[in-house]
């Protein structure tokens, strides 16, 4: 198959769909792989990266999406793609359709297949294309509330592990999936006094027999929350109700009850945010303060660091490209349950339920295209 990797013009997005070691694994199997010259460069891997790769490079994004049968990205195709796209053309990426509507009527017009990374699903129902950038955020958040913690940007000035005499800082952590446990990890390294709170019991029996002794699991719910937030110095927020907005677990006038300086990282921010005053920022303003409290919010924490996020995304989207390579979308996912659940659009026909149901549009099953 002939694979096209053009370079993301979403503003501020670095990350490419492909590392170099991505490309070299679909040369091996027979398949070619063009790339937009300087794509991976914000990533960290030059052009010449990817030729010694066995991949070739071409100078605009109108040459990749004209030869490419799969097109690979990272962003959904914004305004100025929606044109380069061939009807029968397979597209690989995230999309969040539901989101956007006139990026769903561009895609249906197209007559183009559209296979979104956030709904492919594995049979235990996890959702494995968004799994490392959660991992990403998660880690993050600790790294960015423990920096905002110094005084001079507008913490309490506690460091995370405070050294031997001193206490350590308390990091509350809300919800302890995928962005909880990982930014627990992080801040137990740091030798924080860490608590995740979380309403799934087997989720924190699992946390409570995983995590180090400086981590504990606690019932989320108002009377908890309202008590420890009067001496947390790091709260960060990462609950999620799948398919929900996240619910507001700390409220406009609980702030009034957090010392000066404590910092709130709301990583659920992209979903509405579990911290009521919490509005999305982004990297170049990513803080702003409410009644002495420090809040940070950015909607695509892993944007800052497209080195580890675009290897994170490639570890994970290669096996799936594999076999789409291989053998067609059609017949890979046939085969596959996880890529037929990735599905969204094809041939101008909704095949996703909740996409044709955010837009009140005609819903055609899948079924239709893969049975038989
Ligand atoms: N800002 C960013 O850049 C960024 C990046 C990646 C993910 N995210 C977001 O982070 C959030 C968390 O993602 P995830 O992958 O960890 O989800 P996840 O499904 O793995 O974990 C969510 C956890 O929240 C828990 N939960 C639900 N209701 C709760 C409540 N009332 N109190 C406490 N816990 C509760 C669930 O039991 C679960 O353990 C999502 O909104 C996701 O979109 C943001």
């Amino acid at each position: 198959m002939i694979i096209g990797i053009p370079k993301e013009i979403k503003n501020n997005e670095n990350r490419v769909a492909l590392t170099p070691a991505g490309a070299q694994e679909l040369v091996k199997r027979g398949h070619t792989v063009y790339i937009q010259e300087t794509a991976g460069i914000g990533s960290g891997f030059p052009d010449h990266m990817y030729t010694e790769a066995g991949a070739k490079i071409l100078p605009t994004i109108s040459e990749v999406y004209q030869i490419a049968e799969m097109i690979m990205k990272v962003k959904e195709p914004i305004e100025a793609e929606y044109d380069l796209i061939r009807e029968d053309q397979l597209l690989f990426t995230y999309f969040h359709f539901a989101s956007y509507e006139p990026l769903t009527k561009a895609m249906l017009k197209s007559k183009s297949i559209c296979l979104a990374y956030e709904t492919v699903e594995s049979i235990h129902g996890g959702l494995p294309l968004l799994v490392p950038m959660s991992e990403v955020a998660g880690r993050m958040a600790t790294q960015k509330g423990a920096n905002y913690l110094e005084k001079p940007l507008g913490g309490k000035g506690i460091l995370m592990g405070g050294v031997p005499g001193t206490l350590p800082a308390k990091v509350m952590i809300l919800g302890g999936g995928v962005v909880g446990t990982q930014a627990a990890w992080m801040a137990a390294g740091m030798k924080a006094d860490v608590t995740i709170l979380d309403v799934s019991l087997p989720r924190m029996r699992y946390l409570s027999d995983v995590m180090p002794a400086n981590v504990k699991t606690r019932m989320s719910n108002e009377y908890n929350i309202r008590e420890m937030i009067q001496t947390a110095d790091l709260i960060i927020g990462a609950v999620l109700i799948p398919g929900a907005k996240a619910p507001h677990l700390i409220t406009r006038d609980m702030l009034k009850d957090m010392q000066p300086g404590t910092v709130l990282v709301d990583v659920a921010v992209d979903q509405g945010g579990c911290i009521e005053t919490c509005k999305p920022t982004t990297h170049e303003d990513p803080t702003f303060i409410i009644d002495d409290v420090l809040h940070y919010c950015v909607a695509n924490m892993p944007g800052a660091v497209p080195y580890t996020s675009t290897i994170a995304l490639t570890n994970a989207t290669l096996p799936y490209a594999l076999q789409l390579a291989e053998k067609g979308w059609k017949k890979a996912a046939q085969d596959n349950y996880e890529l037929a659940k990735g599905l969204n659009v094809i041939h101008g026909e909704v095949v996703y339920k909740a996409v044709a149901d955010a837009f009140d549009l005609n819903y055609t099953p899948v079924e239709k295209y893969l049975v038989g």
